[in-house]
């Protein structure tokens, strides 16, 4: 029941922090909407509202200001907390391989999926992991994914004869959780067993104008946005899954984004190079595809390990190559890490406090003094948002381990109509790999007449692969075991091989 007291409080209270233009639109609302507003409002808390807007304003104000260049501050990650598929020894990659296996076959692995971001420059209304970037088989990003869990738990099953799970925890948002769960469930979980997919949700933060007022992007309703992926250290407390991993034994969790097609879920060369090095905290990373190129360099600040963003460092120091022609800081981010739960714990109960508020400057829409909703031209509004990555300063042990960007990087950002990060180049990058995957292990392609379709070893990003054969994740993680199948094999392009297809065409 709505008191007047109830109200007047709220009001004065508004009033004081500087918020009163969210009660404007009061009078119209109802009784259903006034009561879903004033609960918002005093989940907030006025007081604690005006101060994130006061905050927010500032660090807007700051953002416009001189960037704070790293350069004279920064180091290279040091070459012993460095491993990379390119440069170690095969034995070593092996070893670690073996490691990461093992630990998976312990059920001490975990994967962590960050599914809580809006995906505003995809620009679709459902989760990104609900999107299909146009394979032959109308796989989406959820059940590439799934599948490949299935397999990468197959694998360390058979190496170690245990029957092995990876926990999948999946942070979403209040955009995210409804039509993930649904979607799930529509999809029995993709065969996975669902007492071992856990969906959590990150917090929510009011948008602010640049002049620190909170925004009604409806007349009853303020405009929130999820709290950044470093959410994920609160939402973890919050939703108790540090206690969760501990009752299910987990020791080592991976962590990724949700756009980024070819990631290696549970990746065992990762972890186990991380535990081999007795990390606490790990990144993949790609060398950087030319210095300008904007992503954020894992490197090390005063001796701390940290990523710089493209932004804070000179074209000087982006350049800068060592004496064998590689860019100095070329360990480009992709938001895949490593962690302990021992330093997931450390940094959710204790440190999270410490991590720095990022400024977005977005398009907000919002209702205008007159009532009417006005989806914006130009940005108008700050979001603060945490990262994901911020928390490598508190490693006591950083390691980084570069991947070949062909081989496990290519994001979903953008639709179609953007020029990098789109649903082709992802389906391109995917269909190229399992191309050469196919063709190492022997296969040869005929196009729809028969003939042969000559082979084309090196492909550039920009082209598609000369056959589609699209190789499902619960035949081949990682192009291992594709030989029995398609060794000497002639293949109709476009091909599917799934499952049902562990028989493979006779040649012709
Ligand atoms: P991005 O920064 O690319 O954001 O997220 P986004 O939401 O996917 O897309 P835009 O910027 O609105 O176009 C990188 C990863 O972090 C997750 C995303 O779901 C994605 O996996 N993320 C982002 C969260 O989990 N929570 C957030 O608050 C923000």
């Amino acid at each position: 029941m709505l008191g007047p007291g109830r109200l007047r409080e709220a009001r004065a209270r508004l009033e004081q922090a500087g918020q009163p233009q969210l009660l404007r639109f009061w009078a119209e609302l109802g009784p259903a909407r006034a009561a879903a507003l004033l609960q918002e409002l005093e989940r907030l808390g006025p007081e604690e509202l005006g101060e994130h807007c006061r905050r927010a304003a500032a660090a807007g104000a700051r953002e416009q200001g001189p960037l704070e260049r790293l350069d004279a501050r920064m180091q290279p990650v040091p070459a012993g907390g460095l491993g990379s598929t390119r440069r170690s020894a095969p034995a070593e990659l092996q070893r670690w391989e073996a490691e990461g296996f093992h630990q998976i076959s312990q059920n001490k692995v975990a994967v962590l999926l960050l599914a809580g971001g809006q995906g505003t420059r995809l620009g679709v209304t459902y989760p990104k992991g609900m999107y299909n970037v146009g394979l032959p088989s109308g796989k989406t990003l959820y059940q590439i994914q799934a599948e490949r869990i299935r397999k990468v738990e197959q694998l360390a099953g058979k190496k170690y004869g245990t029957k092995c799970t990876i926990p999948w925890y999946i942070m979403t948002s209040e955009f995210t959780l409804g039509p993930t769960e649904k979607f799930f469930i529509e999809h029995d979980y993709f065969n996975l067993d669902k007492s071992n997919v856990i969906m959590f949700e990150q917090r929510m933060l009011p948008a602010v104008t640049f002049d620190g007022k909170a925004i009604l992007e409806e007349k009853g309703k303020i405009a929130m946005a999820p709290d950044g992926n470093g959410g994920l250290y609160r939402a973890m407390v919050d939703n108790k899954i540090l206690d969760d991993m501990e009752q299910r034994g987990i020791q080592y969790i991976h962590v990724y984004c949700v756009d980024n097609i070819l990631v290696k879920m549970a990746d065992p060369v990762f972890i186990g190079f991380c535990v081999s090095k007795g990390a606490d905290c790990g990144a993949k990373v790609v060398e950087k595809a030319y210095p300008t190129e904007p992503v954020g360099v894992v490197c090390l600040v005063d001796g701390v390990s940290q990523v710089v963003e493209y932004s804070e460092i000179s074209l000087e120091t982006a350049q800068k190559q060592s004496p064998d022609g590689q860019l100095v800081y070329s360990a480009g981010n992709i938001c895949i890490h490593f962690f302990t739960l021992e330093f997931l714990k450390a940094v959710a109960q204790k440190l999270e406090p410490q991590l720095k508020q990022h400024v977005a400057i977005k398009k907000v829409p919002y209702v205008d003094e007159e009532g009417n909703l006005v989806k914006p031209l130009k940005p108008n509004g700050i979001k603060l948002e945490k990262f994901v990555f911020d928390v490598f300063q508190f490693s006591k042990n950083f390691v980084a381990f570069e991947v070949l960007r062909e081989e496990e990087f290519s994001p979903l950002k953008n639709a179609d109509t953007g020029d990098k990060d789109t649903p082709t180049t992802a389906r391109r990058a995917l269909l190229s790999q399992h191309y050469r995957w196919a063709l190492k292990a022997g296969a040869r392609f005929l196009d729809e007449n028969g003939c042969r379709i000559p082979e084309k070893i090196s492909l550039s990003g920009t082209e598609d692969p000369p056959a589609v054969c699209e190789i499902s994740p619960l035949v081949s993680y990682f192009g291992e075991g594709l030989e029995t199948y398609m060794k000497n094999k002639d293949i109709p392009s476009p091909f599917i091989f799934d499952e049902s297809k562990t028989e493979m065409p006779e040649n012709s």
